[in-house]
């Protein structure tokens, strides 16, 4: 189920390295982290210390999601501590274009995130440089959130402009995925979901897994 990549939001903390093991066994090949300062987003998730311990913990990768302020200060720390891969939004960063720049110098792959109310166009410049665009199919900050459904015709409208453009970064998505909506959003162009609470739910994780079969 390479195309899943489990948000560790929704993990439980204290059998975290199980929980590892199991998504290993799995066949999970990325695993998404989600970094929240209390300030861009109204919610205050974890740091270096759990990213270390994760990475120490499995060779997986780590796709480290940043919704934090001014996101260029800790490039370097977050590359040090083991981030395969590393996203930072669109909305509020004035000098998106190092921010990237900065993340690719790291030898690591760069994400661009995007939020519900921001219009797919803004993205047009950063495009080019990225690896990976991370819809936002809710207004980031919790797990367990629902869907928003229109977040289908902007996950089709990047799709086309990848095409048109030959890009070839991944369209991944986040928030709101379920066993439900997940073929749905496939089928609209996405190539990667990030998937929290429907994974980790009742710990039941290789049979919630077991659900996502296409
Ligand atoms: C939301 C985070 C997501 C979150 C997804 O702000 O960026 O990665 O963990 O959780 P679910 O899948 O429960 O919506
Ligand atoms: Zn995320």
């Amino acid at each position: 189920m390479s195309f899943i990549y489990p948000s560790v939001l929704s993990a439980d903390f204290s059998i975290l390295k199980d929980q590892i093991r199991e998504l290993e066994n799995n066949n999970i090949k990325t695993i998404h982290v989600d970094i929240m300062d209390g300030k861009f987003v109204p919610n205050i998730s974890f740091g270096f210390p759990i990213l270390k311990c994760i990475r120490d913990l499995t060779n997986l990768k780590l796709d480290v999601h940043l919704m934090i302020e001014e996101p260029i200060r800790y490039i370097d720390e977050f590359a040090k501590n083991g981030a395969d891969l590393i996203t930072v939004h669109i909305e509020g960063n004035y000098h998106i274009h190092r921010v990237i720049q900065e993340i690719k110098n790291k030898g690591i792959k760069a994400g661009i995130a995007i939020n519900p109310g921001t219009p797919i166009g803004a993205l047009e410049e950063i495009l080019p440089l990225v690896d990976l665009v991370l819809v936002m199919g809710v207004n980031p900050g919790f797990g367990g959130q629902v869907f928003i459904e229109k977040s289908l015709k902007r996950i089709g409208e990047l799709k086309r402009i990848k095409e048109e453009n030959l890009f070839s970064f991944d369209i991944n998505v986040d928030g709101g995925v379920k066993e439900s909506n997940f073929e749905t959003i496939l089928e609209a162009g996405a190539n990667n979901l990030i998937v929290g609470s429907d994974v980790f739910r009742d710990g039941e994780i290789s049979r919630n897994i077991s659900r996502y079969k296409r």
